[in-house]
């Protein structure tokens, strides 16, 4: 089981703090949310601070590319020396393509999906993938509710795949968590919940203990 913090709603004024707080809370992974105001309608950051972000952890770096035309980007997220590297499947025309592309690039190679979007658009592809996302909010914007239907998508994926890496992204906190976990998720992004606690890395350890 792993507890991936997303910083979207940390405080950027003092990220690395932040940081070092899940870090001894006991998070996995960092998430890291790439918008474009595009794909999403919200913007965030780009692969320098993602290159800033890679001093202050030593933890894996789960980069979330929510954009257009992620081929476009991918090897500068690979530079800044994130680990995954996960695309939407609408976002980009050629899916098998881009997935071999970033583990070309030496990362492993995740998709996601959002909640409208089916699970047949990445069947054939599964065993391409190194993890699957499943989007349990419309994604651009943390502090979203839990979209319930998600959980039947994963537990349709976990039936499908075994051994699949699943990860759920939006809306996640103590209550929904034990939900997505008895569904078949493994990776567990979380990011409001976190972030804006008062103390972060208890807040951490409370879904460290819950996982
Ligand atoms: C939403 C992002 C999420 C977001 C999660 O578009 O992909 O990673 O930061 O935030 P919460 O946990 O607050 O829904
Ligand atoms: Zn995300």
């Amino acid at each position: 089981m792993i507890i991936a913090p997303s910083v979207l709603n940390a405080n950027f004024l003092n990220l690395e703090a932040d940081i070092k707080a899940a870090e001894k809370g006991g998070a996995d992974w960092i998430h890291l949310d790439i918008m474009d105001g595009n794909f999403v309608p919200n913007i965030s950051f780009g692969p320098g601070i993602a290159q800033q972000i890679r001093k202050c952890t030593k933890l894996p770096l789960d980069c979330h590319l929510m954009i257009e035309r992620p081929e476009l980007h991918i090897a500068a997220f690979a530079k800044a020396g994130v680990e995954y590297i996960t695309v939407h499947a609408e976002a980009t025309k050629h899916l098998d393509r881009l997935l071999n592309q970033i583990k070309e690039l030496g990362c492993k190679a995740g998709v996601a999906i959002n909640p409208a979007t089916s699970l047949d658009s990445i069947t054939d592809i599964l065993d391409l993938a190194d993890m699957v996302l499943i989007m349990s909010v419309n994604p651009g914007f943390g502090g979203q509710s839990f979209i319930p239907y998600s959980l039947d998508k994963v537990k349709r994926l976990r039936a499908m795949k075994p051994d699949l890496q699943i990860e759920i992204d939006g809306g996640i906190n103590l209550k929904t968590l034990p939900q997505a976990r008895d569904a078949g998720v493994n990776i567990f992004v979380i990011g409001s919940a976190i972030f804006s606690a008062k103390n972060i890395e208890q807040e951490t350890k409370n879904y460290r203990n819950i996982v």
